[in-house]
């Protein structure tokens, strides 16, 4: 193994005060590794991705990140480079998703993160690092929306299953997921030209978001999904839920559109729907090291590389902003070099 340099580098994002007025620049530095947190676990990043939440976490959303400057990233797969726990062993590959990475912890737009080893899943036989990273946190959601649904009872035969904010990360993952599964999806996207690429990935139909916000003030609508994966809230989620067929189910991970909900309990006393909640953050990590090897084996996506655009530290702002204006397309791989 070659010898661990003294310094990296990372995106460095920080805030600076005018008058009231907060702002926020990024910028890549140098940094050093005696800066990282002093935390179990030194691990040299090979990969990470790019989720809404660190796009948050790059623009001063407080309820992410607390203070600045900060390196965002709440995913990385790597290499383990130095262990103080003996279950984690030097040399070894591993995935690192939530918990505080990225968030008020040194975060994976760095070549080095320092972490407590209980947040250290080992790589599954039959992933590599950078198909992890293409799953990263977007892919555990997807997959701990799909197995709600599927805890709830939802089957193939129940019919069509809807997905929201279809073309972004969570939403491709849950197309491409539920669709290797054997259901009917039904993808709605904001972007007229994610066409082909949701139909490649096996949405059988595809609406657009005035489809399905244009029905109508009524407090239920016709019914149409057995189950749905929502990653917009809103008025979207609320719409979903008045669409529901009786005793389907939404699972709801996300906020781009609003976290705000203005409901009646109609689809619930009168159809019998459910609304499942689902966070990734703080999934215990038995249950996380099994939903990795789920994805590595029975719930692999082949041409997960075709959803990847791969990225360097320097085109990480430009990557960032394109969430921000909801323009995210498929998931974007960080590439951090050795
Ligand atoms: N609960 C959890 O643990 C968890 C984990 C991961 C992500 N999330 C949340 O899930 C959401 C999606 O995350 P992501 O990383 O997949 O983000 P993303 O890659 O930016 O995808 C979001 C997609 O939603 C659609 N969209 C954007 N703005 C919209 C708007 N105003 N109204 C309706 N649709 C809009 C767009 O798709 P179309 O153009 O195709 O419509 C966009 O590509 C975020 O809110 C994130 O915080 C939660």
């Amino acid at each position: 193994m070659t010898a661990i340099p003294k310094h990296f580098k990372a995106l460095r994002v920080e805030e600076a005060q005018d008058g009231e007025a907060l702002s926020y620049s990024s910028a890549v530095v140098e940094r050093s590794l005696n800066e990282l947190p002093a935390n179990d676990v030194l691990i040299q990043v090979h990969y990470s991705s790019v989720n809404y939440k660190d796009a948050l976490s790059a623009s001063g959303n407080k309820g992410v990140t607390r203070q600045y400057p900060h390196t965002p990233g709440i995913d990385a797969a790597g290499v383990v480079v130095r262990s103080q726990d003996s279950s984690i062993a030097i040399g070894q590959s591993v995935i690192v998703t939530g918990y505080d990475l990225g968030m008020n912890t040194s975060g994976g737009f760095a070549q080095f993160i320092a972490v407590p080893a209980q947040w250290v899943v080992p790589l599954p036989e039959g992933l590599s690092l950078f198909e992890s990273m293409v799953l990263g946190t977007a892919g555990l959601t997807a997959a701990l929306c799909v197995e709600k649904l599927l805890n709830n009872g939802l089957t193939p035969e129940q019919g069509e299953v809807l997905v929201t904010g279809a073309s972004g990360g969570v939403g491709s993952i849950a197309v491409a997921l539920l669709s290797k599964l054997g259901f009917s999806v039904t993808a709605c996207s904001g972007k007229a030209d994610s066409q082909p690429m949701l139909k490649s990935l096996g949405a059988q139909a595809i609406i657009t978001r005035e489809e399905l916000l244009g029905q109508g003030n009524r407090p239920l609508l016709k019914e149409r999904w057995a189950g749905a994966v929502d990653v917009v809230g809103g008025e979207m989620l609320w719409n979903v839920m008045k669409s529901l067929r009786y005793g389907g189910s939404v699972a709801c991970c996300g906020l781009v559109g609003s976290p705000k909900i203005e409901a009646t309990v109609f689809p619930f006393i009168l159809r019998s729907v459910n609304l499942l909640g689902v966070d990734s953050v703080m999934v215990p990590l038995a249950h996380k090291t099994a939903l990795w090897t789920q994805l590595a084996s029975h719930w692999h996506l082949e041409h997960l590389a075709d959803l990847a655009k791969i990225i360097t530290l320097d085109e990480l702002q430009a990557g960032i902003d394109s969430l921000l204006q909801g323009q995210g397309k498929g998931r974007l791989v960080l590439e951090l070099g050795r």
